[in-house]
Parts: structure tokens; sequence; C-alpha cells
């Protein structure tokens, strides 16, 4: 069994690991995006060529202003301070989501670190105001939009409209902080995915909850539908 080309991760926990050292929200974010570059590096390490992550749900609007606010200054800091990191080590930005919520500010921001790395040979690919069902309705509204005849609209050409275009379904996804659900992420892509959880808060996520997923990936028998001979 070889390694997974693409790993998908919802980094949950931050906030359970913030109230336990009696920080605010915000401090476990901080340390989420330094467990992001922790996996990112793992994964290049790895040879794993995609690392999609969950950092932000069309529902977390729902959160509170300061933490709403607190979240969105983390990405631009995120976004600005890494720039030249990011290039140098290869890494290809890009986010997935309804980024039409995000302040023209963010997005502005998020466009021009999106060309700064189009080259990168490692994509890491942020989902913002992010939900699979979102995606999968704006994809249908595209294909609706663009005059496209019924016949004609194939899992492929479906594909081509999700905001995951060009890049390959995941083939592992992995949940921190003991939660066991999807949370409508990647609704679509991770129909034939391998699933891993942890009862590892994200900003405590390392070199050995890696390994363990990957070992644990290693030991799946990964059908697909069909049927070994
Ligand atoms: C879930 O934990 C985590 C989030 C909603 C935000 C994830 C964001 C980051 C890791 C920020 C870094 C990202 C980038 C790209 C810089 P939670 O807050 O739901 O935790 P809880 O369930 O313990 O409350």
């Amino acid at each position: 069994m070889s390694s997974p080309r693409h790993i998908a991760v919802i980094m949950d926990g931050n906030g359970r690991w913030a109230a336990a050292k009696g920080l605010p929200r915000i401090a476990g974010h901080r340390a989420g995006a330094e467990a992001l570059d922790r996996a990112m590096h793992l994964c290049r390490d790895a040879g794993v060529e995609y690392l999609t992550v969950y950092a932000f749900s069309t529902e977390n609007w729902k959160r509170s202003e300061e933490e709403v606010g607190g979240l969105m200054r983390l990405l631009s800091i995120y976004i600005s301070s890494k720039r030249k990191e990011l290039k140098k080590n290869g890494v290809r930005f890009r986010v997935i989501g309804r980024r039409s919520d995000l302040s023209e500010k963010l997005q502005r921001e998020i466009a021009d670190l999106e060309a700064f790395t189009a080259d990168g040979a490692f994509t890491l690919a942020v989902a913002l105001s992010y939900g699979g069902r979102d995606e999968i309705v704006r994809a249908a509204r595209k294909a609706l939009s663009e005059g496209m005849a019924p016949g004609d609209l194939d899992e492929a050409a479906f594909a081509q409209r999700l905001d995951t275009a060009g890049i390959p379904d995941p083939d592992l996804v992995i949940r921190t902080s003991g939660e066991l659900r999807l949370s409508n992420f990647l609704l679509w892509q991770a129909a034939y995915a391998e699933f891993f959880f942890t009862g590892t808060l994200w900003p405590d996520f390392g070199k050995d909850d890696f390994e363990a997923a990957l070992a644990a990936f290693a030991k799946r028998d990964r059908r697909m539908g069909g049927r070994k001979q």
C-alpha cells in the first residue's frame, strides 16, 4: 500500500486546547496555525502532494464577532507572513469555499498569494467559508448558468466545476479532537477516502499522530467499490 497522495484534515479542538490552558480561544487558533505548518512539513517529507485543511466553515460565521474577527485577522497575518516561506518551499497556496463571503481585502490577499505561488509542486488548499453542500450547489448552478445540456453533465464535468477542480480526491481524511463526523467537509471528494480519527487536539497534532495516521492508512484495503481478484 502506497502513501496517500492527498490528505485532508478537519483541524478540530483549538478551543478546547485553549480552554484547558486558561487562554482565549484565539490562542488555540494561533497554536492551530503552527500545527498546520508542522503538518505541512510532515506531509512534504512523506511524499504527500496535496494537503487540504478545514479552516473556516460556512457555519463558523455564527461564532462570536470576536472569534470570527480574530480568525480573519489570523488568516490575513498568515498570508502575509508566510508569503516568502511558502514560495521558497514550493507550496502552491489555494483557497476553496465561498470566497465572496470574505472581506475584499482578504480576497485580494488570497488571490495575490495564489498567483505568487502558482508554480509550487506541493498544494496547500485552505477551506474558507466552506461547506460541502454549498460547494455542490454552486457547481450545479455553474453548469446551469453555462447552459450545459443535462446529458453532458457527468461526474468528471461536475468535478471540474467544484472548487477543488484539478485537485485529486483525498485518499485520507484526518479529524482530530475525538469527534467522529465529516461536518460538511469535502462531501463529494471524500467518496472513497479512508478516515483516521484521533483524540489529540489539533494544536498538539505532531509527528507521532501523523505517523499513526499513515500507518493506519497503509493497513487499509482500498477496493474503491471493486472486488479483489
Ligand atoms: C476548530 O476548532 C477549528 C477552527 C474552527 C479553526 C481552524 C483554524 C485554524 C487552525 C487557524 C489556522 C489556519 C490558517 C490557514 C492560518 P474549534 O474552535 O471548533 O475547537 P473546539 O471544538 O475545541 O471548540
